[in-house]
């Protein structure tokens, strides 16, 4: 997965349709790339869609961001786990019991033969300011602190990864090795506009920090040619690879 370059790009499928959503999927279906369902898709679709995609062959991440107590977390794991997706979120913000009940609620649930997730903890969100996390959270210190220690924390707590902004992967692949997943949101090719998110780099940059995958969403899905908008980014990740 991790060789060829156009699984490095997770679409997030953020619609408030399904229809849209695979309106979307077909004009980018040949490339095969990694599709986020979150929240807004999954509440409306429920398991099916995400079973129609596996089939087509396309990798999942189920971006649901779990946080809540280490039985629910646990049970809600284990729900999902019989879905065969490849990537599954859950909040660094629950703590170790929560993140390694996640873990038990995966092992729990596969059945026949599924393989199982790489769970990945959400550290802080790229939308989250330091003002916002000093004074509205009431998380005391520096950004880049939090988000290491929420990534020891995850690490220490048997997840494969965290999902961070661009800017923080650097530290956290020289502190906590390079095996460690980073997948990055808050990308945004120059020429975009950075909407609600805060912390923010180009796709090349994200790629040249040692960014495992780039989650990008309206920079693709709200472009006036998707498939134009996702072949330019290829080419420029490309280029920061080659
Ligand atoms: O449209 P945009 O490229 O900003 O979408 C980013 C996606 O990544 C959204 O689906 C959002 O939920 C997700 N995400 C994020 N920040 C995180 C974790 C996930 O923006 N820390």
């Amino acid at each position: 997965m991790q060789g060829d370059i156009s699984r490095k790009i997770i679409i997030a499928l953020d619609f408030p349709s399904v229809e849209e959503a695979l309106d979307v999927v077909q004009v980018l279906k040949d490339f095969k790339p990694f599709l986020k369902i979150g929240m807004q898709l999954f509440y409306l679709s429920g398991p099916s869609l995400v079973y129609q995609l596996k089939e087509q062959g396309f990798p999942i991440f189920l971006d649901l961001k779990l946080h809540d107590i280490p039985n629910t977390v646990k049970g809600a794991a284990q729900s999902l786990a019989r879905l065969g997706v490849d990537l599954l979120t859950v909040h660094c913000a629950g703590g170790r019991n929560m993140m390694e009940a996640a873990l038990e609620g995966i092992e729990q649930g596969l059945t026949g033969g599924a393989v199982a997730p790489q769970v990945i903890g959400v550290t802080q969100l790229t939308s989250t300011s330091q003002k916002v996390m000093n004074e509205e959270l009431k998380i005391a210190g520096s950004m880049e602190a939090c988000i290491l220690h929420y990534a020891r924390l995850a690490e220490e707590s048997g997840l494969h990864g965290v999902v961070c902004s661009p800017l923080e992967v650097e530290l956290i692949k020289k502190q906590i090795g390079q095996d460690f997943l980073v997948v990055t949101p808050g990308i945004r090719p120059r020429s975009a506009k950075h909407d609600d998110q805060v912390r923010v780099t180009t796709p090349r940059e994200a790629i040249r920090l040692g960014a495992d995958y780039l989650v990008i969403g309206r920079a693709i899905t709200k472009a006036a040619n998707p498939l134009q908008a996702y072949q330019d980014i290829l080419e420029e990740v490309k280029g920061a690879i080659g």
